[in-house]
């Protein structure tokens, strides 16, 4: 591997999958930035639900949204994002009004469409391990490295409930899987990691050697 600075690579799937601590420790090996886009949803939602606007009233939402500055920056090479100013942070992405209505957000095509250009200028400045959706399929087409990582549905609910986090995965996968705005989907030219059975650092080592190889 030679110049990291230019390199994207592209981590999809489902909820609860691993691919944020996965994608966490491939940006720490490479030195490079780890953004979670899904992030930047659950910020979005949780302003929405912050100025008291109904997530399924795409209207009211689009028009917050016009009105809303997003600021993408990094610390310690981990993406940050504030919000009109507000520096988003664990509480916003994982308060259980959130994880009840980031779905509907994400499904709004205006908002996607802000988000996903936002996204694209992390990796103007530096190159980027971004994890999410969308990210080989619509953020990054044109990167080789595409991963799509999965877990079984039992272990995906075995995570969470570890983590202490209350989420209807089920019900999540469900609707980030049949909307019609970049639905969850595997690229083509994605490698598909089945990460039930392997830990973290097995899955890094995977996604390292396509990477370098
Ligand atoms: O990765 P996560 O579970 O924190 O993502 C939260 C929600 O955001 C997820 O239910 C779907 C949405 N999302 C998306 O639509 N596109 C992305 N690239 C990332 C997340």
């Amino acid at each position: 591997m030679t110049d990291t600075s230019k390199l994207v690579i592209a981590i999809d799937g489902p909820a609860a999958s691993g691919k944020s601590t996965v994608a966490r420790k491939v940006a720490a090996e490479l030195g490079i930035v780890f953004v979670n886009s899904g992030a930047m949803y659950r910020g979005f939602t949780w302003w929405v639900l912050e100025n008291e606007i109904d997530p399924v009233n795409s209207l009211l939402v689009v028009e917050l949204l016009e009105k809303t500055i997003f600021t993408c920056g990094e610390e310690n090479r981990v993406g940050t994002l504030t919000i009109d100013g507000r520096p988003m942070g664990n509480d916003e992405f994982h308060a259980e009004t959130v994880n009840q209505n980031v779905s509907a957000i994400a499904a709004i095509p205006e908002v996607r469409e802000r988000l996903v250009s936002e996204q694209r200028k992390y990796a103007e400045v530096s190159g980027v391990v971004m994890e999410g959706r969308d990210i080989g399929t619509v953020v990054f087409p044109d990167t080789p490295h595409k991963f799509y990582i999965d877990a079984s549905p039992e272990v995906r609910e075995q995570r969470r409930r570890a983590q202490g986090i209350v989420d209807k995965i089920a019900e999540r996968d469900k609707k980030d899987s049949s909307r019609k705005a970049s639905p969850l989907t595997v690229a083509d030219d994605a490698v598909v990691i089945d990460s039930s059975h392997l830990s973290a650092d097995e899955v890094v080592a995977k996604v390292l050697t396509h990477v370098g190889g």
